[in-house]
């Protein structure tokens, strides 16, 4: 039969009438037995999926990494296996606080996830267009969430709820630095850097292990927005990123990015005067530069965003043999959130969704369960191991070095592990006269309403870092 274009219910019948409903005569009421629209209603029912908790805005576009350097004395993961090799990958860009539909052009820090489809497996790096984070332990990233979502009895987000848990968190400066510089509203996905964040470690196959952090550099160079620049622009448009993506790569204007990394050895890491570890510190970059690896190029939008982009599901703990996690507890409670919150949002299944995917065939002994859309060949072996029926078995290859780990099992105090203060200090000094006047007025806008005591509390943490800073915010909040 020669397959027509017509409409077929799911379970692939004609369908007959996509106009009218069916009633008991030309006004009567509607029939049950009109199963095509029970079917449409339905369907329409279950279009949404839960957003994520946070990042919930975002594009993605798809594209290629391409290796420029040799790393292959760092790492045996196939990605790096020779200079020119190219990989396919994914990249979201999101913020943070606002919901589906909040506008792009907010203040706020943005994601930069980036999927590597590699022929090992996925390699998910899952960061921030910013080198530190907020917290550093993972205890309280719930808590700071909260203060960035909105109030549960107003519905309304709360400046007071933010500057009271970020003046009660003195980890939470440098970061918090970060967002209200010029750097903290960046024009569009492409005019802004990426970064890993956490210390991840590469491994070779002499079984040497080194801590890493990942850099993205824009090749478009930095552009970022005002305060006002970005009202206007919300004002006319909430999709000011999606579209400068999208359009860009549409019209062949692909963007770039450059990759780094740098390198901070096993025996090193125990002897350096702070915790490299710590996601609230960046590394110097005169102690570690930054060494080229590759370039990320994004040249392919998605044909259905739904699809491919609000059901991507990038996970920390997507590494692959050669790459490797560190002890940052942040990154450690990542491991567990992420698959979490899939299985949840997404479902059982969704790495078997096309987007989310692994580009080569993927066999285990998970079984069943919702979303199981691919049937695979069992055999006699296939659903228990170990077996004697030539089902998949272990690749010992894959196990990383161990790693040395002393000290006894206990809640030890993050707080007391470094000062909070130096490097913000050391980033607001790098300002120049009329960085720091953007710098005192966004915060001033930020604390609009916040009860004096908070702001005080506040005031005293930027004092710590700097007494200009402090006396700056101060004369910002007089004339405000
Ligand atoms: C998204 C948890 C810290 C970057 C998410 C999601 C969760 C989550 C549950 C939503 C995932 C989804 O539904 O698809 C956490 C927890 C953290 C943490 C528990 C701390 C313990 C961080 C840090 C970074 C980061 C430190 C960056 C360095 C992102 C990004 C996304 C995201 C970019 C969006 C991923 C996407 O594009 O789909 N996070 N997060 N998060 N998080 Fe985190």
């Amino acid at each position: 039969m020669v397959e027509r274009n017509i409409i077929r219910t799911t379970a692939g019948a004609p369908w007959g009438n996509n106009q009218d409903s069916k009633t008991a005569g030309p006004r009567g009421p509607l029939l049950l037995e009109n199963y095509q629209l029970l079917e449409k209603l339905a369907h329409q029912n279950r279009e949404r999926i839960p957003e994520r908790t946070v990042h919930a805005k975002g594009s993605g576009a798809f594209g290629t990494f391409t290796v420029t350097q040799d790393i292959t004395r760092y790492s045996c993961a196939s990605i790096f296996s020779e200079v020119g090799k190219k990989t396919d990958l994914l990249t979201r860009f999101s913020t943070v606080a606002g919901e589906r539909g909040a506008a792009d052009a907010e203040r706020d820090v943005r994601g930069f996830s980036v999927k590597f489809y590699t022929d090992d497996g996925n390699w998910d790096l899952v960061g921030n267009n910013t080198p530190v984070f907020f917290v550093r332990d993972p205890i309280k990233f719930p808590d700071f969430i909260h203060t960035q979502k909105r109030h549960p009895r107003t519905n309304l987000r709360s400046p007071t709820a933010m500057w009271d848990f970020w003046s009660l968190s003195p980890e939470t400066l440098h970061q918090v630095a970060i967002l209200f510089s010029d750097r903290g509203l960046p024009q569009s996905y492409r005019h802004m850097h990426g970064f890993g964040s956490h210390t991840f470690s590469l491994w070779n196959r002499e079984g040497e292990r080194f801590w890493v952090k990942f850099h993205f550099k824009t090749q478009q160079g930095i552009r970022n927005l005002t305060n006002e620049e970005a009202a206007k622009i919300i004002a006319n448009n909430r999709e000011s990123a999606q579209e400068d993506l999208y359009n860009a790569i549409d019209q062949g204007d692909f963007p770039r990015w450059t990759v780094y990394i740098q390198i901070m050895d096993e025996a090193e890491a125990e002897r350096v005067s702070f915790n490299p570890f710590d996601i609230t510190k960046v590394w110097s970059q005169s102690d570690y530069p930054l060494q080229e690896i590759g370039v990320m190029e994004l040249n392919r939008n998605s044909v259905n965003y739904f699809a491919e982009i609000e059901q991507s599901s990038f996970s920390p703990s997507n590494v692959v043999p050669g790459i490797g996690f560190s002890p940052d507890r942040m990154l450690q409670g990542r491991l567990f959130a992420y698959a979490d919150a899939h299985r949840y949002r997404v479902g059982t299944h969704y790495e078997t969704l096309p987007v989310n995917r692994p580009k080569i065939p993927v066999k285990n002994y998970h079984m069943d369960g919702p979303m199981r859309f691919d049937a695979p060949e069992p055999g006699d072996g296939g659903y228990y191991e170990p077996n004697s029926f030539s089902g998949p078995v272990e690749a010992p290859d894959a196990v990383e070095p161990p790693l040395k780990i002393n000290g006894d099992a206990a809640y030890y105090e993050h707080r007391s592990d470094g000062d909070d203060f130096e490097q913000p200090r050391a980033l607001f000094r790098l300002f120049n006269a009329e960085e720091k006047q953007r710098f005192y007025s966004n915060f001033a806008g930020a604390m609009a309403g916040v009860p004096q005591e908070i702001i005080e509390r506040q005031l005293a943490l930027f004092h710590k870092a700097d007494p200009e800073w402090e006396a700056g915010v101060r004369t910002a909040l007089q004339a405000a």
